[in-house]
Order: structure tokens, then C-alpha cells, then sequence
């Protein structure tokens, strides 16, 4: 769907929503390779211990579901940061001034809101970069911002991080601001945390900012229902990873063959997603020229979501250059928003 079919408002605020956003697909020269070679889904099936990278959780289904996931009782992680957030941004907008936000896996976009707001009161253009693999979570975000803020530019990114980290243009206010918020950090491993950070540290001139926010480590007790939840959305999200996988490189995984397998991992302070296979079953990606072989009960790791420790993400930043001016957590200490500066 084309932008400009999204909206069927009246004609002047179509053209002055027009006006106001564009959406860039990011494609690097050798996208079309690994694309249709996908060589992450075939690098991950094919090792043993199986994995799958999380990002294909989020196709316009997956980023659905994700959603739901936040309003879910036990997901206590939006929530949580949502309520940091209320009581920091003016206090944000304050220290960085005027600035664009530039978001990393944007999605829908509701915890932006309340810095947007921040920035508004305060009389600060907006500009906003989102970035996000689902170019549909993209437009129909986008689309919700800028009938609700009036004087709102969008610029979007579909892609990584990495390709659109790479590629952001030169700002028109002040100052930059990178958000990472909702402790998708917590989906990489540590190296691939270092790779993150000094990419965003190539993407910041000197004094700008970068926002963070961490879900924080906790008794397994909290932990395990958040990702283990009453309703099955959870369970849901994880097996749509094999549906997206089937549309997109014509396979045949059959979901009531896979089970939702959540834990906490404590000595690696990390819940670890898993698709536990019901049966010995050989799965086919035609598109992929692929075929797996899976064992009764054998596994394939679909995420990590890892449990930080302030003072060790501090010492991580400060390392990178990225000095953490301020930080903000709930009373219960479950999860944490650090205001980072890049020094010189
Ligand atoms: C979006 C990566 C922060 O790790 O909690 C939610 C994804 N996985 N439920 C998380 C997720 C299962 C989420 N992040």
C-alpha cells in the first residue's frame, strides 16, 4: 500500500500529512543476495544448538502480537517504563533542548508519545526518525503521529539499525537524540551490544544523546511469568516466527508441531525463548533450498531477552564514550532509563 492510500481523511490534511512524512526502504547493494538467500535463517537451522535471529518476530502479525504482549499483566516491562518515562521526559527535553528523535525498532510508537509531548510543551519542533523492520508498524504509526501532531515531521527508516544507523542524514535542529528504549538491548548479546554502541557512537556528534532503557534483573519468580503468560499471547508471538518464515521463504513448518518454551536463565541473567519441536519432523524452506531435521523435543532458540545491571551497562557507556548524564528508575528498581552523552 502506498503511503498516500493510507489515508482517506479530508484532502488538506492528506496533503499536509504528505508534506510531512516520508518513509525510505534501506537497501544495501547486497540486499537482494541475502534477502532471498536468507543466510541467517540457514546459518541458525542448520547449527546445533538450533537459533533463529529475534528480528523475524516481527513481521505486520508479530508486531501485532507484540503489542498485545505489553498490555498483558505479567509484562510488567512497559508498563513499568512508561511510567519512568512520564515522570522524566520534561526533564529530558529540558537538558537535550531542542532535538530530533531518531528511534531504533520505533513499532507503534505509544512510549514516543510521552517525549513528544514533552518536547511540544515546551515549544521544540519535532522531528522524528523512526526505524523499524516492519514497514507496515511504520506507516500505520506514522500515519497516528502526524494526525495527532500537528506540526510533526516523520522520517522513516525500514530496515536495521545497522544499515540505517549508517545512513542518517544530517540533522535540521540543534541536537540528536538516539532512543533504544523497551530493553530490546536485552535481544543481543554482549559483543553484539559493543557492535550496537560504537555504531551509535559513529552516528552522534559530539554532546548529543542517547536514551536507553534496560529491563533490570529480578527474582525468576517476576521474570518467568512475564514471558510465560496466562492468556498464550506470548506462546502465540514465539510460533509466529515459523509462519513468517513459511510466507517468506515458502516453508512448511506446522506450528502444532512446535511447543513455546520460556525460562530464566540465572546464571546467564538472560529468559531464553524457545520453539521445542513435538515429534522427529524434517521441516522444508523451498526458497531457501533448505530441509531441517528436528529431534523429538530438540529446540531452536529464538531469543534472548537479557537482565541488566546498572552499574555494569553504566561502566559499558562510559567505556564507549557514551557518558550516562542521568538515570531513572521505579521504585521496585525493575527497569532503567539512562540519559547518555556522547563525549569528545
Ligand atoms: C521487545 C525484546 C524487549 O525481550 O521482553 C516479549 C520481546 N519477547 N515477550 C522482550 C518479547 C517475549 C521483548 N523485547
Amino acid at each position: 500500500m502506498s503511503i498516500s492510500k493510507a489515508f482517506n481523511s479530508n484532502v488538506t490534511s492528506q496533503n499536509s500529512i504528505e508534506k510531512r512524512l516520508q518513509i525510505q526502504r534501506l537497501v544495501k547493494a547486497t540486499e537482494v543476495v541475502t534477502l532471498s538467500a536468507g543466510s541467517d535463517v540457514v546459518k541458525g537451522l542448520t547449527q546445533i544448538p538450533k537459533s533463529l535471529p529475534p528480528c523475524y518476530f516481527y513481521d505486520d502479525r508479530g508486531s501485532e502480537l507484540f503489542e498485545q504482549i505489553c498490555d498483558l499483566p505479567e509484562y510488567y516491562l512497559t508498563r513499568t517504563e512508561t511510567t519512568i518515562l512520564q515522570q522524566c521526559a520534561d526533564e529530558i527535553a529540558k537538558i537535550t533542548g531542542a532535538c530530533e528523535l531518531v528511534e531504533l525498532g520505533s513499532g507503534s510508537s505509544s512510549k514516543t508519545r510521552i517525549l513528544l509531548d514533552a518536547y511540544q510543551q515546551r515549544g521544540y519542533p519535532l522531528h522524528y526518525l523512526p526505524i523499524d523492520v516492519s514497514t507496515g508498524i511504520l506507516e500505520s504509526s506514522a500515519k497516528q503521529l502526524l494526525r495527532d501532531y500537528p506540526s510533526l515531521q516523520v522520517y522513516a527508516l525500514a530496515g536495521t539499525y545497522e544499515l540505517a544507523l549508517a545512513q542518517l542524514l544530517a540533522r535540521q535542529l540543534p541536537s540528536r537524540m538516539i532512543c533504544f528504549i523497551g530493553s530490546t538491548l536485552g535481544n543481543l548479546t554482549p559483543n553484539e551490544c559493543d557492535i550496537l554502541f560504537s555504531e551509535i557512537t559513529e552516528a552522534l556528534q559530539v554532546g548529543e544523546y542517547f536514551l536507553l532503557g534496560i529491563d533490570l534483573r529480578k527474582p525468576k519468580q517476576i521474570l518467568e511469568p512475564a514471558y510465560n503468560d496466562s492468556q498464550g499471547v506470548t506462546a502465540a508471538f514465539n510460533l509466529n516466527m515459523l509462519e513468517h518464515l513459511n510466507q517468506r521463504f515458502e516453508g512448511n513448518f506446522d506450528t502444532t508441531q512446535f511447543e513455546h518454551w520460556a525460562f530464566y536463565n540465572e546464571s546467564e541473567h538472560q529468559i531464553e525463548m524457545h520453539l521445542r519441536s513435538l515429534r522427529s519432523q524434517i521441516v522444508e524452506l523451498r526458497a531457501l533450498n533448505l530441509k531441517v531435521d528436528f529431534a523429538l523435543g530438540e529446540t531452536i532458540l529464538t531469543e534472548i531477552s537479557r537482565k541488566f545491571d546498572l552499574n555494569a551497562i553504566k561502566q559499558q557507556l562510559t567505556a564507549q564514550g557514551l557518558l550516562p548524564l542521568h538515570v531513572w528508575t521505579d521504585p521496585n528498581q525493575w527497569f532503567g532509563l539512562l540519559l547518555c552523552q556522547l563525549q569528545a
